[in-house]
C-alpha cells in the first residue's frame, strides 16, 4: 500500500433527531456566542431553524442568525457574515443547510478568526490560513460532503471565479446527520446530490497512483450503494433507508476515505466549477455534464483502470479490458441520464456554446496557463478545450 495521512476529526451523530444535539455539541466545543448560518428559506419553512434556536434559547447560549446563502455561495455574503460575527463577538459558527451554507459558515469562521484579512485572499492563495473558529453542521442535503471535508468552495462574483480552499481547518467539529431532514428536498437537488456523491469517489478512484486494494474496495462499495439507493431516494424522498444510505455515502465520499493512498484527480470538478462560475448551474449537474467527455478523453491513458471500475462497480466481466472499460463509461453516462442528470451542454440548459466561450472556459479552468488539472491524466489548456468541446452538444 502507499503511505497516507488520514485526519477526520468530525464527530458524527447520525440518525433520527440527531439535530437535537446541537446545543450540547456547541457547548462541548466551548462555543459561547453562536452565528447560525442558513440558506434561502427551506429551513425556515420546515421549522428546523426554530428547532435549533429554541435549543440555544433553552441552554442559554446567545446567538445571531445569518440567512440568504444561495447555491454557488458568494464571497460578498460571507464577508458580511464576518463583519457581523466580529461585531457580535461570535466564537462558534453553526451551519444549518447544505454545502453552500456549510462553505459560507467555514468562510465566516476563517474571516472572524483573522480580522483585517479579506477572506478571498485565502481562496486566492495570497495568504495562508493558520487559524479559524470551530464550525458545526446540521445537514439538510446529502451531496457536497462538506460536513466532513477539508474543502470549502466560494464564488467571487466580481471575478466570476469559483474556487476551492483545501485545509484541515475546514473540517467541521461535529456533523448532525438526520436523514429525515432531507425528505423535503426537490428531486432536482436529490439528483444533483447523487451525482456529486458519486463524483467525489470517482474523482479519487481515477488516479495515477494505484495498488491500494482496500481503498478501491471501499470506493467501489460506496458507488454500488449509491447506484442502488440513489434512484430509490429519487423516486421516494421519504424512504428512510435510501435517504440514510445516501447521507452516509455523502459524508464518507468526501472525507478522504475513498481515496487513501492515491492522489486526487478532481479534473471533472475543475471543469464543472467553470460552468457554475459562468452559468450559475448546480454543482452536481455540472459534473454529470462533464464526466462522460472527461472519461472518454482520458480512457487511453489507462484502459485497465476503467475495466477495473467496470468489473468492481458495474459487474461487467465479458470482453477485453478496452471493451469492459468503455462499457463502464457508457453504463455510468446512462445511469446519469436515467436519474435525469444532464450529460452535455444542451441537457444542462446552457445550449451549444460558440468557440469563444469554450476558449474562455478553458483559459479560466487552467488559471490562464498557470496550472494544469487532473492526476489520472494531467490536462493542459488544449486538453481542457477538447473535453469542453466534446460536451458542447
Ligand atoms: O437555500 P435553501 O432554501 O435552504 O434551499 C437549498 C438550495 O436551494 C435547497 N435545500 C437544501 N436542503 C433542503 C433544501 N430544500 C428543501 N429541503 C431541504 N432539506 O437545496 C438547494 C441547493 O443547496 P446547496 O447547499 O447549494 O447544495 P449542495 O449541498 O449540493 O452544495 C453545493 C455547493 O457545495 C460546493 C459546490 O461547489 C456548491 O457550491 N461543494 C462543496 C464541497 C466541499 N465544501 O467539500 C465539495 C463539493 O465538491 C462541492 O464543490
Ligand atoms: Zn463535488
Amino acid at each position: 500500500m502507499n503511505s497516507f495521512t488520514f485526519f477526520s476529526p468530525t464527530r458524527v451523530i447520525f440518525g433520527k433527531d440527531a439535530e437535537l444535539n446541537a446545543a450540547r455539541e456547541i457547548k462541548a466545543c466551548g462555543g459561547t456566542k453562536v452565528m447560525v448560518v442558513y440558506g434561502g428559506g427551506s429551513v425556515v419553512k420546515s421549522g428546523l431553524l426554530d428547532k435549533i434556536t429554541r435549543q440555544l434559547d433553552d441552554e442559554g447560549i446567545p446567538y445571531i442568525t445569518l440567512g440568504g446563502v444561495k447555491p454557488n455561495p458568494v464571497v460578498s455574503l460571507a464577508r458580511e457574515g464576518v463583519r457581523q460575527a466580529i461585531e457580535n463577538g461570535v466564537d462558534f459558527v453553526l451551519a444549518v443547510g447544505g454545502g453552500s451554507v456549510i462553505d459560507t459558515a467555514k468562510a465566516i469562521a476563517h474571516g472572524t478568526a483573522n480580522p483585517g484579512i479579506d477572506i478571498w485572499s485565502f481562496w486566492a492563495r495570497e495568504v495562508v490560513l493558520e487559524k479559524s473558529l470551530p464550525v458545526g453542521v446540521v445537514l439538510t442535503l446529502s451531496a457536497a460532503g462538506s460536513e466532513m471535508s477539508n474543502s470549502a468552495v466560494l464564488t467571487n462574483e466580481e471575478a466570476r471565479a469559483k474556487r476551492g480552499l483545501t485545509t484541515d481547518l475546514n473540517r467541521p467539529r461535529f456533523a448532525l446527520l438526520n436523514p429525515e431532514l432531507t425528505y423535503t428536498l426537490p428531486k432536482y437537488q436529490i439528483m444533483c446530490g447523487i451525482v456529486d456523491i458519486m463524483m467525489h469517489t470517482l474523482d479519487r478512484f481515477f488516479t495515477s497512483v494505484l495498488g491500494n486494494e482496500l481503498t478501491d474496495e471501499i470506493a467501489a462499495g460506496l458507488l454500488r450503494v449509491m447506484i442502488k439507493n440513489g434512484p430509490v431516494a429519487l423516486e421516494n424522498p421519504s424512504d428512510y433507508h435510501a435517504m440514510s444510505e445516501m447521507m452516509w455515502c455523502g459524508s464518507l465520499s468526501h472525507n478522504g476515505l475513498t481515496g487513501l493512498g492515491g492522489v486526487q484527480d478532481f479534473a471533472t470538478h475543475q471543469l464543472g466549477h467553470e460552468l457554475s462560475a459562468m452559468f450559475d448551474v448546480a454543482h452536481g449537474a455540472s459534473l454529470s455534464t462533464m464526466w462522460g467527455s472527461w472519461a472518454k478523453y482520458c480512457f487511453p491513458k489507462n484502459p485497465e483502470r476503467f475495466a477495473q471500475y467496470g468489473r468492481m462497480v458495474w459487474g461487467i466481466t465479458e470482453g477485453s479490458a478496452e471493451e469492459i472499460g468503455m462499457a463502464a463509461i457508457d453504463r455510468t453516462v446512462a445511469f446519469f441520464a436515467s436519474i435525469g442528470a444532464p450529460t452535455c451542454f444542451t441537457e444542462l440548459g446552457i445550449g451549444v456554446q460558440p468557440e469563444s466561450v469554450i476558449g474562455e472556459l478553458s483559459d479560466r479552468c487552467v488559471f490562464f496557463g498557470k496550472r494544469t488539472i487532473g492526476n489520472f491524466r494531467v490536462l493542459d489548456r488544449d486538453d481542457v478545450y477538447k473535453i469542453y468541446t466534446m460536451a458542447n452538444r
